[in-house]
């Protein structure tokens, strides 16, 4: 079957279609991506520093048509365009834009005559780890019970999924999301928008790579719960930064020291308590995804961490961590498995949907 996969859940207007080759359904489905497109809205928002959500759902309403004219020629060319399902995300995320994906998926419902099914954008990061590799149930078997970390621009959460498709939110942050702190941080440093991949790519020429002067905190690290933060260290950097001379501010070094720290600490973080459940809850494998996961450094200290501790970890491929809609109809395939029947009537957006 084709699944049509929608994702308008933040700034990126994602639309893909994917082939599920599935011969007794569940057991072994293998996915190809026969188009996966991802128009970026960053340089819309880059002047504000985060993403203006009435701005990106006019980029949305404008960008859905163009986007599925464009995959539909990518994935059939001159054939007649043969799709099966929908999945389009219904949240948690911006609820104007949410509506935007919801109401394109419901007109094309209607018109094509094809179900649409609704998709949690944290469950389908999850999810970003079954696109390249083909896993059956075998390898599901061995997958879990897991412990998920999915770190984002608006998330940051560790989930404990005890076996395929059942989750249970061990620890969330309280206050900021890790990707947001780092958009925030790299614009008070004076890079550019989105922070992450900026930050990454100071912290990179930084020179010294050992402890630093800089001394950032790591928030809640020696905590006994599960739980985030990452207000604090924003407001740490931001007071370091106005201590300083205008001169230092300027200097490269100084930039590439601070970006340096940001992302140590937030990985020191996400590594202490990510390994932590995985220990408490003796899972057989770690699950990365969102955003900042696609940060190399962080994936390179998760599979340092994972090979000494012996547990498996599975990191989806960099431009899957990222949001995209190949997640999505992967997610839509396994819920119409579950709902099949049963589907949904309507699809609502729930800016604060949780994983169950
Ligand atoms: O999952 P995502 O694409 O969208 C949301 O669901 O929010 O995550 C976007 C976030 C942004 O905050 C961005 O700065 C961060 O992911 N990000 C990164 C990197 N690439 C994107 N953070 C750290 N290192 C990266 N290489
Ligand atoms: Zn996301």
């Amino acid at each position: 079957m084709n699944i049509l996969g929608i994702e308008t859940s933040c700034d990126d207007t994602g639309i893909s279609i994917i082939k599920c080759k599935a011969k007794n359904e569940k057991r072994k489905a293998i996915f190809e991506v026969l188009s996966n497109i991802v128009s970026s809205q960053t340089k819309i928002h880059a002047q504000y520093g985060g993403v203006y959500p009435m701005l990106a759902k006019r980029e949305h309403e404008k960008n859905l048509p163009i986007v599925y004219k464009t995959v539909l020629k990518k994935s059939f060319g001159q054939k007649n365009p043969q799709l099966d399902l929908i999945a389009v995300t219904n949240g948690p995320g911006l609820e104007p834009c949410l509506w935007q994906g919801i109401n394109f998926a419901k007109k094309l419902s209607k018109q094509l005559k094809i179900p649409a099914i609704p998709v949690n954008h944290i469950e389908a990061h999850i999810f970003a780890n079954f696109i390249s590799k083909a896993k059956n149930e075998k390898r599901k078997a061995k997958m879990f019970p897991a412990i998920a970390l999915i770190v984002s621009g608006g998330h940051t959460q560790l989930i404990l999924i005890k076996k395929f498709g059942k989750y249970k939110i061990l620890g969330e942050t309280l206050d900021d999301a890790a990707g947001e702190c780092f958009d925030k941080t790299a614009r008070v440093l004076g890079l550019s928008y989105p922070g992450g991949p900026a930050i990454e790519a100071c912290a990179s020429k930084a020179k010294n790579r050992g402890p630093s002067s800089v001394g950032l905190p790591r928030p809640m690290i020696n905590q006994k719960n599960y739980n985030f933060s990452f207000s604090g260290l924003k407001t740490a950097v931001l007071y370091h930064y106005q201590s300083q001379s205008p001169k230092i501010q300027k200097s490269p070094e100084y930039v590439r020291a601070m970006a340096h720290e940001i992302q140590n600490a937030a990985i020191d973080v996400f590594l202490a308590k990510t390994f932590k459940a995985a220990q408490e809850y003796r899972v057989k494998s770690i699950i990365l995804g969102g955003g900042v996961t696609a940060n190399s450094q962080l994936r390179k200290r998760f599979k340092q961490q994972a090979k000494k501790s012996k547990i498996k970890l599975f990191v989806p491929d960099k431009k899957y961590s990222t949001d995209n809609a190949v997640m999505v109809a992967i997610t839509g395939y396994f819920n119409w498995l579950k709902t099949k029947e049963k589907i949904p009537k309507s699809i609502e957006a729930k800016a604060n949907l949780r994983l169950k």
